[in-house]
């Protein structure tokens, strides 16, 4: 199967890497050039050299997967069976793209969106075939799950198809119908919007607050943590989309966070967030 990844940031890369290492899929990487596209190959191939340099993964099966990876603009995916976008999380930029794609794609190609929060129906409205969302999580190689979302237009068949590709990849699917944030942003990205707001009352410092979730909850990592590697400019998206939606206040985000996005430190991605990574 053909896949086409629409964004090849740190979750399109992600993406692209689960379907390249698993046999029977190939996959064109794209972005809006060459260049940014060819910059997440290289996310991937750094990837997979810590697993070789670690002794998980020999050099040649590594290699393989970077072959079955080709890179360029959205151009290349006129006959690719299923296409996941993702790229900005505006609704506008999600809509142009599809619009875009359904021009050049085959009739059966299939329309996924890893949209973190935003309607599947909207994304889907006016165009000549359903969309359906395909959720993975990040690290997107590591991370067992992926949503699949339902939008009011999307056909059953179409979300038991994309449960199936999940299986392949070893994801365990969960179905969902649509709603604002769906399963795991509702719940996870409210709670790291609560860190937050602790963090900037002075109750505790970023450390305790993550060793606090990390032993008190048995968390992989704290939500301070989570916010940075997820990028706070996401974490601030989805909390607006859930306030906007919903119209309910609990789900206002802390005025930290939306300084911090403001400032650029938007964790991991630009070396600062809650902690310093370095260049
Ligand atoms: N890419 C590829 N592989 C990665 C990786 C990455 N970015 N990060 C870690 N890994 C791999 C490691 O190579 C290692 O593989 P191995 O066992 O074969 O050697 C394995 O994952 C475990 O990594 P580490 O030993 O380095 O570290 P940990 O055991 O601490 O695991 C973690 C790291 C998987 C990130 C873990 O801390 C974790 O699960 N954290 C929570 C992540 C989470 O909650 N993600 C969801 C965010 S919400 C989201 O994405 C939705 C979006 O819409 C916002």
């Amino acid at each position: 199967m053909k896949i086409g990844v629409i964004g090849a940031g740190t979750m399109g890369s992600g993406i692209a890497q689960a379907f390249a290492g698993t046999e029977g899929y190939s996959v064109v990487l794209c972005d809006i050039n060459n260049e940014f596209a060819e910059n997440g190959k290289q996310k991937i191939a750094k990837s997979l050299q810590g697993r070789v340099l670690k002794g998980k993964m020999e050099q040649s099966a590594a290699d393989a997967v970077l072959n079955k990876i080709t890179t360029g603009t959205k151009d290349l995916c006129t006959d690719c069976d299923l296409i996941i976008e993702v790229a900005l999380e505006d609704i506008n930029v999600k809509k142009q793209t599809f619009k875009e794609l359904q021009e050049i794609c085959r009739p059966d190609t299939i329309f996924a969106t890893n949209t973190s929060s935003l309607s599947i129906t909207e994304i889907g409205k006016g165009l000549d075939r359903p969309v359906v969302g395909m959720h993975f999580f990040n690290p997107a190689p590591v991370m067992k799950l992926v949503e699949v979302i339902a939008g009011l237009n999307t056909p059953d068949e179409l979300a038991e198809k994309i449960k199936t590709i999940a299986e392949d990849l070893g994801k365990t699917p969960v179905q969902i119908k649509e709603g604002p944030g769906f399963v795991v942003n509702r719940i996870l990205i409210p709670m790291i919007n609560e860190a937050v707001g602790i963090y900037a009352e002075g109750l505790a410092s970023a450390e305790d607050i993550d060793t606090a979730m990390k032993l008190g909850a048995n968390h992989p990592m704290g939500p301070l943590a989570l916010g940075d590697l997820i990028g706070l400019d996401i974490v601030l998206s989805i909390m607006e989309v859930l306030q906007r939606e919903t119209g309910d206040p609990k789900y206002r985000p802390n005025p930290l966070l939306k300084k911090m996005v403001r400032g650029g430190k938007l964790g991991v991605k630009t070396g600062e967030g809650f902690y310093n990574y370095g260049k």
